[in-house]
């Protein structure tokens, strides 16, 4: 048996993020650890989930655009920071080399391995929260994590944000290759 545990939302690990924006003219960067990967085609999608009463939220709706960019783990504790302070009272901007793609008001991290200029599709408008799903329109990688065309996770060493312990983790050893050690289960014909 096991113990019930009341409504807990269980899916952690989930992946550490910056978000900027361009909050009232100045750019800003936010902790995201609640982000959805909503669908693969030939321009993805993306959700981030935003309490109402953060800074980062007016500079999305004003512009309808921000960045989502993926901090490695020698920048825990600047990304930490951007979860710790808010916009509203403490300038953010100055923390980071900025760069900018074609998205205007979607400002990007150099430090960060990875970064995606988004444009914001539809907003959720929920009690507490704004769920902007986002449309990745460019992504920026540093050649240093590219394996080939793809990015080699194990180079980027993401932060994975774990709610119940309030710790960050990372990536451990790769187990098996996806959609394919299971076929060892299908049944021969
Ligand atoms: C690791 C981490 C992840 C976070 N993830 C989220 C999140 O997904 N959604 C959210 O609304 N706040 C999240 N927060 C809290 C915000 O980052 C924090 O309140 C921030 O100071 C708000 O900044 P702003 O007011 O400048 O927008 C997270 C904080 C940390 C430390």
């Amino acid at each position: 048996m096991k113990e019930q545990i009341g409504a807990l939302n269980a899916l952690y690990p989930s992946l550490t993020t910056l978000v900027g924006a361009v909050v009232n003219g100045r750019e800003n960067f936010i902790a995201v650890a609640h982000v959805g990967i909503l669908k693969h085609s030939k321009n993805p999608y993306l959700t981030i989930a935003l309490a109402k009463v953060h800074h980062t939220n007016k500079g999305i709706h004003d512009h309808q655009a921000f960045s989502v960019c993926v901090p490695s783990q020698k920048m825990v504790e600047i990304t930490d920071y951007c979860g710790l302070v808010s916009g509203k009272n403490t300038d953010k901007s100055q923390l980071f080399d900025v760069f900018y793609g074609e998205t205007s008001f979607a400002p990007m991290i150099k430090q960060c391995p990875v970064c995606m200029e988004c444009t914001v599709h539809d907003v959720v408008d929920l009690k507490s929260h704004d769920i902007f799903i986002g449309e990745v329109k460019r992504t920026h990688v540093d050649p240093a994590v590219l394996d080939g065309k793809d990015i080699d996770i194990t180079k980027v060493q993401p932060l994975l944000f774990d709610m119940a312990s309030k710790k960050y983790f990372s990536l451990g050893e790769p187990v098996a290759d996806c959609w394919s050690v299971g076929k060892a289960l299908k049944k021969k014909d």
